[in-house]
């Protein structure tokens, strides 16, 4: 496993593990977040060594771009990676890809950044209307004027960044994937390869499931499973959880692992709600998952999603 990968037909070079940041002042999708607690979060992340920092306009209508803009002016800006997402006009409240609307909203992104170019720029969800090559035609023009180094999309379908890509200008996508959510693995990821195209798995840690730190009691905390598949989920974590002890490591350090050990997957971007699961997380990276235990671990999850 190397240690670094590149982005795309970029230049863009990120470490294998980011943080996500959807709870670093995403108030408006979570309750009881405090500012204090993600500013701690993304502080821990880069003195630990984290240098790739994953965001959106949605986490706080802004908020979460403003707290790492603060953070970041303490540190090289040269040495950070910072990739954010926008489409969504909360004024109208509709989702809007149209080039005048991105362009906007990058610059409105590099205000609240204190930056002066995005690393990573993602259309966050497709809107209904704009042909998807000209939006991307429309981010390749802000490429070409360094505001943004990296073109993504997140939320399309296979059909949606076949169109977005018509002259091979898309470089990551991210999109929902997980041990417990494996549907990219049929088609998107055949895709992304041939097309040398990254991706960045949101969700890695099913927002928390994957952690181990839930038990079969817990199963009225996820409705979205019935009780047979959640007993069934809680039986493969245990299966992670024998190996995690080999390693002297944690169920959630070794799943982290086990998607930095996965080909089809460039940056992942686990999320934390307080700068302790960061400092857990980090020590992913020296785990050196054998070939033997990250195929227990796949097969382990295969039937279960
Ligand atoms: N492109 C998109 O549309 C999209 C959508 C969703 C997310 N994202 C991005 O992807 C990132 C990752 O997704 P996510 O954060 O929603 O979910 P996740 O990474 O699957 O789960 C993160 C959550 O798990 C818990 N956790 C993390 N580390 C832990 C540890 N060591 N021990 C115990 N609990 C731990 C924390 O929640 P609790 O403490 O609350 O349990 C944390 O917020 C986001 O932060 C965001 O940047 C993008």
């Amino acid at each position: 496993m190397t240690d670094l990968v590149k982005i795309g037909n970029t230049n863009v070079v990120s470490k294998k593990l980011g943080l996500g940041t959807n709870k670093v002042g995403g108030h408006n999708i979570f309750t009881g977040l405090k500012d204090k607690d993600g500013y701690a979060v993304v502080k821990e992340a880069i003195e630990s060594g984290i240098t790739t920092l994953d965001t959106a306009y949605m986490y706080g209508l802004g908020r979460s771009e403003e707290i790492i803009g603060d953070v970041i002016q303490d540190y090289d800006r040269s040495k950070l990676i910072i990739a954010t997402k926008a489409a969504q006009d909360s004024s109208r409240n509709k989702v809007d890809n149209s080039p005048e609307f991105l362009r906007k909203s990058v610059d409105e992104a590099l205000k609240r950044l204190k930056t002066d170019y995005i690393d990573i720029f993602y259309i966050h969800f497709p809107d209904e209307k704009t042909p998807k090559d000209q939006a991307v035609r429309a981010l390749n023009e802000l490429k070409k004027s360094g505001k943004i180094r990296a073109i993504g999309v997140s939320n399309f379908s296979l059909a949606q960044i076949k169109e977005a890509n018509k002259e091979g200008f898309v470089d990551i996508v991210e999109d929902n994937y997980s041990l417990l959510h494996r549907d990219a693995e049929k088609e998107l990821f055949p895709y992304l390869k041939e097309n040398k195209i990254s991706f960045v798995p949101y969700f890695p840690l099913a927002s928390g499931l994957l952690t181990g730190k839930y038990r079969f009691s817990d199963s009225d905390k996820f409705s979205q499973y019935s009780r047979e598949k959640f007993g069934d989920i809680i039986t493969s974590l245990e299966i992670v959880e024998k190996i995690a002890d080999r390693y002297e490591a944690t169920v959630a350090q070794v799943i982290l692992a086990w998607y930095m050990k996965n080909p089809n997957i460039s940056i992942v971007i686990p999320g934390a709600r307080k700068p302790e699961q960061v400092d857990q997380n980090v020590k992913s990276l020296d785990i050196k998952l054998s070939d033997k235990d990250y195929r227990t671990i796949d097969e382990a999850f295969m039937d279960v999603e």
